[in-house]
């Protein structure tokens, strides 16, 4: 890499990895309330991080990470409707953040990773209601004051379209499906709103620190060279990506996105002061998250909200890339070209730099007989990636950091433990946390390598 500087780090998120559900004054998340399939790992325990957070970071330090993409948990530092902080989750986040910078590791720290305290829900229906907007406001005030000058990198929100088209983190369940979808667009637009307020504020509170939000980055290519395939295509981004980039970045829709959701009355409801709010801050820098790419086609369809895809819209449909090798849990295919489409794409359309927050492999995984994970594919993975990263920059694209999803093995969003991204092995099964051991993956040593040559040659 020629950028010396370059942000070598690792992600996780707090629900995923903390556990301690209960603990030290923790209010209870809309992840842990959701329901979780009989046998399957939840919230509970998690990675167990908040007893292993010291032995965790002594081992982020021996990788060699610059930084640590991390997430508060909201109700562990706001446990209920009062919005009182809690103090003891704050000197928990303290006494992380300031072992980090004592291994010389920056914090990149997200505000909100798809959770939030369920006494929002259940006082005024979460993101549903614009009261929201103040609370997430005062929550990034709390964050922004505690720990001015400690934390120089602030995420607004985790991929805002995957954390809207889950309705359950974040309002009241909605049996209608129309109105499902409405909802979605509307707190959708309310956690907009929120992102700006959080940016404005953090230019008062501390100038020097830099704000962004990490985007869900879907790289949708044409099932065919068709037009209308490739239009097809055109219009899965923006309904799956652009119009939500738009929106964080330029505060308004695109005309066609615009249009789009008037037309299937799914506009959200606005009001004539939200304009200032929406243009009068922009992010630092866009964070991405990429796993795989999909391709598109035309065809026109009732909208399907059972399907993870239904956002596309009713004029396409999203299907899988035949060019693509498939694995157990990447169902689409895994495609490193694709990152560096996506990120150009991005650079092209929003001149702002970026970071990838968020990039890894799932694989089922347990302890081999000598006791280590022999993870060769991921280093696969990983090294096809960072070297799509490597020509962005030689391109001269402006990335100033890369972490790989995910540092520890973590709770997937919605599968258990049985599926595992990580660089260090957590041994415990869905049904018994153990102790929780950490155990180095061999793609461990092999990304200190590369973060100790500052890049892939030879590896
Ligand atoms: C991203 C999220 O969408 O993908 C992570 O930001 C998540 O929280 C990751 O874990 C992988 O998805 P999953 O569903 O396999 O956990």
């Amino acid at each position: 890499m020629k950028n010396r500087e370059f942000l070598w780090g690792a992600s996780t998120s707090a629900f995923q990895i903390e556990g301690a559900y209960n603990e030290g004054g923790k209010g209870l998340a809309t992840t842990d309330v959701r329901k979780v399939p009989e046998g399957m790992a939840d919230t509970k325990v998690a990675a167990d991080h908040y007893h292993h957070w010291k032995e965790d970071v002594d081992l982020m330090a021996e990788l060699g990470l610059k930084t640590y993409r991390m997430g508060f948990s909201w109700s562990r530092i706001m446990p209920d409707e009062t919005l009182t902080p809690n103090p003891e989750g704050l000197a928990f986040y303290d006494e992380l953040i300031d072992y980090l910078l004592e291994k010389g590791i920056e914090p990149f720290v997200t505000l909100y990773h798809f959770e939030c305290p369920q006494a929002l829900v259940e006082a005024f229906g979460g993101w549903k209601s614009r009261k929201m907007v103040d609370a997430y406001l005062k929550y990034a005030e709390v964050c922004f004051t505690h720990f001015k000058g400690r934390v120089k990198y602030w995420v607004t929100v985790n991929e805002q379209f995957i954390a809207t088209a889950a309705p359950d983190l974040a309002m009241p369940y909605e049996p209608d499906a129309h109105l499902r979808s409405k909802w979605i667009y509307q707190i959708s637009y309310h956690v907009s709103l929120a992102e700006h307020a959080a940016m404005a504020l953090l230019r008062t509170v501390d100038p020097s620190a830099k704000i962004g939000p990490v985007n869900s980055m879907q790289v949708v290519y044409p099932l065919t060279s068709k037009p209308e395939d490739v239009l097809a295509a055109q219009e899965a981004e923006e309904m799956m990506e652009f119009y939500l980039l738009d929106m964080s970045v330029y505060g308004q829709y695109s005309p066609f996105a615009a249009t789009w959701l008037k037309q299937r009355d799914l506009y959200p409801e606005t009001l004539p002061e939200d304009e200032a709010v929406l243009q009068g801050s922009k992010p630092d820098f866009i964070g991405v998250n990429y796993y795989f790419s999909v391709c598109a086609k035309a065809e026109k369809k009732p909208f399907d909200f059972t399907t993870s895809f239904f956002w596309a819209g009713d004029d396409c449909l999203v299907v899988a890339n035949p060019n693509l090798k498939k694995t157990e849990w990447m169902n689409m295919g895994t495609d490193a070209i694709g990152l560096y489409n996506g990120m150009r794409k991005i650079y092209e359309r929003y001149r702002l730099p970026m970071i990838v927050t968020e990039n890894g492999i799932a694989v089922s995984e347990s302890l081999g007989e000598d006791g280590k994970i022999h993870d060769d594919y991921r280093e696969e993975y990983l090294r096809e990636h960072i070297q799509q990263i490597e020509k962005l920059e030689a391109e001269g694209y402006p990335v100033f950091g890369y972490c790989p999803w995910s540092f520890i093995d973590v709770l997937s969003s919605h599968q258990g433990f049985s599926k595992r991204y990580g660089l260090v092995f957590i041994d415990r099964t869905e049904t018994d946390p153990k102790m929780c051991e950490r155990v180095k993956k061999d793609s461990f040593y092999w990304y200190q390598s590369v973060i100790a040559q500052n890049g892939t040659e030879g590896l």
